[in-house]
């Protein structure tokens, strides 16, 4: 690890946004935030500029940041104590292991962004769109809740399809060039890191929402 990286493995452990695999906020989350108000989360976060930015422009709503990589989260979390928000926490736990943080039907919506594609098929079970974990997200999101989800890699998004067909999920809204698409919004425009690089190498990004079958 480079001096710069343990510096903020170190310092994530001492700020207050920050979270070290907090099983005992389970069923508590809105204790935790300074109001009571709906949550959303991004899996697999990286230095979180997503979660910062949709913590910015919807400041009724909390946020939280998920990775497993520390430094990464510091980054975000600096970034949201700059901005004087309070209504996002960084954490630091395993995606795989989100049943045991998280109540069922206590999610309002969920952001999964470029998650690592896991290319061998003996990996399979570590990617975050495979469909017991696509299926644990539908658990807890609320009835009206939603997962969306920004990827540069073909091969993902069309296992993620094929994932979400088997669930009988709804993936009402899908584009394999969002920045070439009517989709577009606020929200969607938000840039990540990855993004950012991949746009830079004129890559087409696929978005996709996913919400339960029947669900306008
Ligand atoms: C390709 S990076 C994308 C980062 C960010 N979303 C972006 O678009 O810039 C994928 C991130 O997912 C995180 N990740 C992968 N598997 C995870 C898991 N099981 N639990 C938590 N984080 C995970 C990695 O640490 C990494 O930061």
């Amino acid at each position: 690890m480079t001096r710069v990286k343990q510096h903020r493995h170190d310092k994530f452990r001492l700020l207050d946004n920050c979270l070290e695999q907090p099983l005992y906020l389970k069923g508590k989350w809105n204790q935790w935030f300074p109001t009571d108000q709906p949550l959303y989360l991004e899996l697999g976060c990286g230095k979180a500029e997503l979660s910062v930015g949709l913590a910015t422009l919807f400041p009724q709503r909390n946020f939280l940041a998920i990775d497993l990589k520390s430094d990464r989260l510091c980054r975000g979390a600096d970034q949201a104590i700059a901005k004087g928000l309070s209504n996002i926490g960084f954490v630091r736990m395993d995606i795989l292991d989100i049943a045991a943080y998280f109540e069922p039907q206590s999610i309002a919506g969920i952001w999964i962004t470029f998650p690592d594609p896991y290319p061998r098929d003996r990996d399979e079970k570590k990617r975050l769109t495979q469909k017991t974990l696509l299926n644990l997200y539908f658990q807890l999101l609320q009835s009206d809740g939603d997962v969306r989800m920004k990827s540069d890699n073909d091969g993902l998004m069309a296992f993620t399809l094929a994932e979400a067909q088997q669930l009988n999920l709804s993936t009402d809204i899908y584009t394999p060039d969002l920045h070439n698409s009517a989709y577009l919004d606020e929200q969607n425009s938000l840039l990540t890191r990855f993004e950012q690089k991949f746009l830079k190498g004129n890559k087409n990004i696929h978005y996709l929402r996913l919400t339960h079958a029947g669900q306008l």
